[in-house]
């Protein structure tokens, strides 16, 4: 693996490895790299945990993070994505973190980059750390994903997550379903209420309503959302015993799900972040130690 760019172009067998990885991490496991690589993150949307928790994952594999802030860089001067990324190449950097918001960004440094690129988010086309940190959540939680009933909710067409998730979990054998309004199922056949969805997930993953990817909707209400989408405490009773409820954050309460269930016994919510950490270790240990071969 040379970039993690999609999870389209990620193996099962190269997503399991990531997550056994992982789960060494943070088992108290070391990092095998053996210098001290350079990496940027360059986030052009805004972040907190993604952003963070690279830097947190770098600094624990040994790397040496060069500070980037793209709101004082040369790409306001209308410096391009490609001309940013080689010039951080000749400074030295040996990979890149990129949140940009357009998708595919990546596409142009295909050609004549040498760095390792790591997408955390473009547009609403993909986010592979989070879908590889969501997977290993999943596994951690049901040890195999051969027959699970994954339910994700909500903003679909605008979430990378969704796209990212939905491509990962069907390859590895999870029954993946989709319940949002008629106008968020972009390519998705989607249901459009809970009846019968509820009652067998084993994961109920919701997504971030993503307003700034979105058309001013005068007509959009965030109460009519909540009461038939949202998470509410009448719908979590109905979940499965050992069923968990995820979502990517950060976290609209009281429109995705009602605020006292973000950190409810079956909430994973703040575990996904957590895990994040050690996922991150796994992804830049693999990419930099890859390349060093
Ligand atoms: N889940 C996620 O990508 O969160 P941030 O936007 O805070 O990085």
């Amino acid at each position: 693996m040379r970039n993690l760019l999609s999870m389209e172009h990620l193996s099962n067998e190269e997503v399991m490895q990531i997550i056994e990885r992982a789960a060494q991490f943070e088992d108290g496991e070391m990092t095998r790299l053996e210098k001290s690589y350079n990496v940027a993150n360059l986030f052009f949307e805004p972040s907190t945990r993604t952003k963070t928790s690279f830097e947190m994952a770098e600094r624990k594999v040994g790397c040496t993070v060069i500070p980037f802030d793209a709101d004082f860089s040369s790409a306001l001067k209308g410096e391009t994505m490609y001309d940013t990324v080689k010039t951080l190449e000749m400074i030295g950097m040996d990979a890149v973190v990129i949140r940009a918001k357009e998708d595919e960004y990546y596409n142009e440094l295909l050609e004549g980059i040498n760095v390792a690129v790591i997408n955390a988010g473009d547009g609403a086309g993909q986010h592979p750390s989070q879908s590889l940190l969501d997977l290993y959540t999943i596994h951690k939680e049901f040890s195999s994903f051969e027959g699970l009933k994954v339910t994700i909710v909500g903003d679909i067409s605008h979430s990378r997550v969704a796209k990212s998730n939905a491509t990962a979990l069907k390859r590895l054998g999870v029954n993946v379903r989709f319940l949002c309004p008629p106008e968020w199922a972009g390519d998705f056949e989607a249901y459009h209420s809970w009846d019968g969805l509820i009652e067998d997930s084993d994961v109920i993953m919701l997504l971030r309503i993503q307003h700034e990817r979105h058309v001013i909707n005068k007509s959009f209400s965030k109460e009519s959302y909540h009461e038939q989408y949202g998470l509410t405490f009448e719908l979590e009773a109905k979940m499965k015993k050992n069923a968990i409820i995820m979502h990517p954050a950060p976290v609209n309460r009281d429109v995705e799900i009602v605020s006292e269930l973000v950190e409810c016994e079956r909430s994973r919510i703040f575990d996904q972040v957590r895990n994040g950490v050690f996922v991150r270790m796994a992804i830049l240990e693999t990419l930099l130690e890859g390349r060093s071969i």
